[in-house]
């Protein structure tokens, strides 16, 4: 419909235009074109890909009642390829607010039955006004996205929009959490919003990333790869790290995004709600099983989520990027009813050893975390960063960095339980009182070293094992026998203790009630950095 068309169309609608009924008619027939903008065909067809409507996904994700649509009147105004004919209310974009949990929050979510959901100057527009809406009055913003990318038939304007999105995804960084929903396709630089926000929820089979499709890999490189193998949910969980969870669909996407906003603030000068702390703070029957998790054998792994679980309230944890390097654990969960943020090693992957995805994973949690005010428990159970040429090449000093970085400009409290293993440069990095920890506590089962009482046998008693070796010994056994005295007299976490680089060594059934009375004592930590621009976090 042309602009002109617009109120010969009105008064062949509602003949009665010029008097108030007529107009409150005309207002209502227009709201009932807004909403149902889609089309019956359209929205069967986004029903047979298992998808749901815009519409509908704003319906599950707010609670009942709540939404408030901002900009159901916005039309396109381009004129290109016949557009001029075809100018639905709302483009393929639909804004506005509501609450989750009784909390507010900002919200877009694209509309695939228009236009693909592409995003043109008018979409792109709705899109730049609630997100100035949700940084202004501090609330989170979350972006449903279902979008064939920049729209085909507007060029640069529609370019010009993404870039302008950019800049606010950025500028609320740290500012209000931003939380993406990727549910159809996110295409070309489009993927650039999600990715510069806090958390991407991906929904398995139906959503997928790319900054180039299939077609455009095998015409470049030759390179044959589908679309669910190269961007689907699956990709972007296990391997790039990109997606931080998979929804096994729209429902549990929806149910993950809220789950994960009942643990943060409104925003960074905003509390996360406080739950009613757990009954009393005596050792309990479950308490008591932390006391044997550790076994005998330094080599025999356990699950450190049970430890996770043993410590926080209701044993609620919502684990973040959980098929990502899945040798470190990220997530939130409350003690004494506040919300916490956990990073911590674990020993059933990879020995819980630290590699450069760990890394990233956590460097970025953590940097979350601080930015919001919540506070970081960090067990610790690791033997040290996984050697190897694959992890140098790939840059495991500056990548591994971005840890210890991450850490070390936090100015959260800051409660670091060792479990286990906290060897060299791997203890420092996990939550060390050198970094800025503010207490730091380890469990009578703790090593901490330059490394482990294996590795280094083998360099301080290379001659007596030689010797050993030459009189005919059992040379394991000696081995045995020098490690288990080096690991007792040097790695022993009551020498750290008496340096006080520990401000405790405490029974593993302890650890929930000393938590949290660690995080009590925390809770009117007061720390500034030095002033500055920003750091030069390496990247
Ligand atoms: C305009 C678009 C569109 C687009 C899809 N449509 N993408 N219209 N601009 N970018 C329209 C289609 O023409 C079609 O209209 C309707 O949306 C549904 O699309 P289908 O192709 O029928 O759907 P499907 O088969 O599910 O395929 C979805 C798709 C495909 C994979 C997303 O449409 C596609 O490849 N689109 C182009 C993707 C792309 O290359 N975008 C640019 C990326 S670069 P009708 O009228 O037939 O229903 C980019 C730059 C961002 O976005 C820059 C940031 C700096």
């Amino acid at each position: 419909m042309t602009f002109e068309d617009t109120f010969t169309q009105a008064i062949r609608l509602n003949p009665d235009i010029a008097t108030t009924k007529g107009k409150i008619e005309d207002l209502r027939q227009r709201y009932h074109e807004a909403v149902t903008a889609a089309g019956e065909t359209a929205i069967a067809k986004q029903h047979a890909k298992g998808k749901n409507t815009a519409r509908e996904r704003i319906e599950m994700l707010l609670d009942p009642g709540s939404f408030v649509e901002i900009d159901e009147y916005v039309r396109h105004r381009s004129t290109a390829f016949g557009m001029d004919k075809n100018r639905p209310y709302g483009d393929a974009v639909v804004t506005g607010v509501g609450t989750i949990h009784g909390r507010q929050v900002a919200l877009f979510s694209q509309d695939f039955t228009i236009f693909g959901g592409s995003l043109g100057e008018a979409a792109g527009n709705k899109i730049i006004k609630v997100m100035d809406l949700a940084i202004a009055t501090g609330v989170p913003i979350i972006g449903i996205l279902d979008s064939g990318g920049a729209r085909i038939q507007e060029g640069v304007i529609a370019l010009g929009k993404y870039g302008e999105i950019f800049k606010r995804n950025t500028m609320a960084s740290g500012v209000i959490p931003q939380i993406s929903l990727i549910m159809g396709p996110a295409a070309g630089g489009a993927v650039y919003s999600p990715a510069l926000t806090d958390f991407v929820i991906m929904v398995d089979k139906t959503s997928n990333m790319f900054v180039t499709g299939p077609d455009v890999i095998k015409t470049v490189t030759g390179e044959d790869v589908g679309m669910e193998e190269l961007g689907g949910a699956r990709a972007h969980n296990e391997r790039s790290g990109v997606a931080h969870y998979l929804a096994d669909d729209e429902a549990d996407a929806i149910d993950y995004a809220r789950a994960l906003l009942s643990y943060l603030p409104e925003n960074n000068l905003s509390e996360t709600v406080q739950y009613a702390p757990e009954g009393e703070l005596e050792i309990t029957d479950a308490d008591e099983k932390l006391n044997s998790i550790i076994p005998d054998s330094p080599n025999q792994p356990y699950d450190m989520k049970t430890v996770i679980e043993g410590i926080v309230d209701g044993r609620e944890f919502l684990e973040v990027q959980p098929l990502f390097a899945p040798n470190i654990l990220i997530g939130f969960a409350r003690v004494d009813g506040r919300s916490v943020g956990i990073v911590a090693n674990q020993p059933q992957q990879m020995a819980g050893t630290l590699n450069i995805e760990a890394g990233e994973k956590a460097a970025r949690f953590v940097r979350f975390c601080d930015a919001f005010s919540i506070p970081i428990l960090t067990l610790v159970d690791v033997p040290g960063y996984l050697p190897g040429t694959d992890q140098e090449w790939a840059g495991v000093i500056r990548r591994g960095a971005k840890l210890l970085y991450a850490y070390a400009e936090a100015t959260v409290p800051l409660v670091t339980v060792i479990t286990r293993k906290a060897y060299g440069g791997a203890y420092i990095v996990m939550g060390s009182k050198q970094l800025g920890a503010d207490i730091n506590l380890a469990w009578p089962t703790a090593e901490i070293a330059v490394m482990g009482g294996q590795g280094a046998v083998n360099i301080l008693f290379r001659d007596q094992i030689k010797k050993a070796e030459e009189a005919g010994m059992d040379v394991a056994a000696v081995r045995a026998k020098l490690a288990a005295e080096y690991t007792y007299n040097v790695a022993s976490p009551f020498l750290a203790a008496e340096r006080g680089e520990l401000d405790g060594i405490i029974e593993p059934k302890a650890t929930r009630i000393s938590v949290i009375k660690a995080m009590r004592a925390l809770r009117t930590k007061r720390s500034n950095l030095p002033p500055k621009k920003h750091g030069n976090i390496p990247l």
